[in-house]
């Protein structure tokens, strides 16, 4: 196969500062093997998150000097408005600062106590949003998501049986909406089909229960099921996505990701009334409904991105850096979540550091060590984020233990891959000698941000 090259030429650099193994020691003690309070200057590759940390291009960059920073009807907002509009094809938008921005919005005025969100898998703000209103979030991820190293094209996919048995057994009423996340982002980033979408969809109409997509990585999504589900391959990319939200009533968004904006967000629908309760909202949280606390160059940012996002040859580029900085670990037998997902790929902690208990936070270990071995800096997805303290204030660990290397967006290059791999087989060889940490300090809710932790002697 020939190489997939990156279709963009680089105008504008940013420096990379080294630093020396012996340095990110002292650097990763004084964080308190957290990795969260590192500053950003001393990590050589920062795979933290694909939120936020894309590169603009040149058309997003001329775009915001033509930010019109009206209050009221700024010009900026129509054009964001109609790129919506055009793509997901849902008449009312409503921008928001961020994704959770959008959340807070809704599940404040859906939620309450005795509610219940049911969803293929609700992210980690989604569900805290939802907890937070009353409500309970449900995840109701088909089989195949739940093995890391069982490769399956659609990973992402809601159980449908189980949707039906959840709506019967906590009754329509109490459900005020169900939740499609595209990719599963706290799955591997695996996809969903639009059989999954359309079914799930169909259900949802039949009991009178609104169906939303989280639409973060839309465009992601909609290339996996063009290179995997049977049907698609002749269509274009704004065809399937156009397709995919026609079965919804509205969706949430955070253009940090699948915008290549560095913020911004939003809410769109068809529902008249839902609306008229989210713009009341927003006024008095994010601001007046044509920007919603983003400027108007944001929303300039936004509305360029949305297209260019959908362009095939950096869809390509895209999904095949994910395979091929897999490929590499596979090869090296490194424990990996299979297949490759759309904006991440994520480590086997439990399967890579066996030695070392789950109440010692193999994750997080691993975390540690790619920054002091490479400067890389990840994240965990395990017991730390999600370990939790039952009654008796005994450890009860995550279902799984992943470390996430999520890949910003048009930002490092195969060398950069490369040297990523490198580290990874590196610290893979030389498994054995980490070890486990211990949290000293922590905080009730979202610990992982803030907790402070050291070595096990
Ligand atoms: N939904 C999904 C699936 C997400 O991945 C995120 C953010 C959000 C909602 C919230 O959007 O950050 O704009 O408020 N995910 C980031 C990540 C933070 O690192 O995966 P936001």
């Amino acid at each position: 196969m020939q190489t997939i090259i990156e279709p963009f030429r680089i105008k504008s650099v940013e420096p990379i500062y080294f630093n020396t193994k012996e340095e990110r020691t002292v650097i990763l003690e004084k964080a308190f093997y957290n990795p969260f309070q590192i500053p950003a200057r001393d990590v050589l590759i920062d795979l933290l998150t694909d939120s936020g940390t894309s590169a603009m291009s040149s058309a997003q960059w001329a775009a915001i000097m033509l930010g019109d920073e009206s209050y009221a009807g700024s010009t900026s907002f129509f054009k964001f408005e109609s790129a919506v509009k055009n793509i997901m094809g849902f008449p009312i938008v409503i921008p928001t600062h961020q994704g959770r921005a959008a959340e807070k919005i809704l599940f404040t005025i859906l939620g309450g106590k005795g509610k219940y969100f049911l969803s293929n898998t609700l992210f980690d703000t989604t569900r805290a949003n939802i907890e937070f209103s009353g409500a309970e979030g449900i995840d109701l991820l088909c089989a195949a998501g739940k093995l890391p190293s069982v490769p399956a094209p659609f990973k992402g996919n809601m159980d449908i049986d189980a949707l039906k048995n959840k709506i019967q057994e906590l009754g329509a009423n109490n459900i005020p909406m169900v939740i499609m996340t595209i990719t599963n982002n706290s799955g591997g980033g695996q996809p969903v089909s639009v059989e999954n979408i359309k079914a799930a969809s169909a259900v949802c109409k039949e009991n009178k229960i609104p169906f939303f997509i989280d639409a973060c990585r839309f465009s992601e999504n909609a290339y996996f099921i063009k290179k995997r589900e049977a049907g698609y391959a002749d269509k274009t990319i704004a065809e399937i996505v156009a397709e995919v939200f026609s079965y919804a009533d509205g969706c949430t968004m955070s253009a940090k990701k699948d915008s290549f904006a560095n913020i911004g967000g939003f809410l769109a629908m068809h529902d008249k009334e839902l609306a008229t309760q989210c713009r009341n909202l927003l006024i008095i949280t994010e601001g007046f409904t044509t920007y919603g606390g983003l400027a108007g160059r944001d929303l300039e940012a936004i509305a360029v991105g949305l297209y260019e996002v959908m362009e095939e040859s950096y869809l390509q580029y895209r999904i095949r850096s994910m395979e091929y900085l897999t490929e590499k670990l596979i090869a090296a037998g490194v424990p990996v979540m299979q297949p490759a997902g759309g904006h991440a790929v994520y480590l086997d902690a439990k399967a890579f550091l066996p030695h070392i208990p789950l109440h010692q936070f193999p994750g997080q270990a691993l975390v540690c060590a790619l920054y002091e071995e490479g400067g890389i800096r990840s994240v965990e997805i395990g017991s730390l984020m999600f370990g939790k303290y039952d009654a008796d204030n005994q450890f009860v660990p995550a279902q799984m233990e992943l470390v996430r290397l999520a890949v910003p967006r048009r930002v490092y290059t195969q060398s950069h891959i490369d040297y990523v791999s490198e580290v990874i087989i590196n610290v893979f060889n030389n498994r054995n000698e980490i070890k486990g940490l211990e949290i000293t300090e922590e905080t009730p809710l979202l610990r992982h941000f803030t907790a402070k932790l050291k070595p096990v002697k």
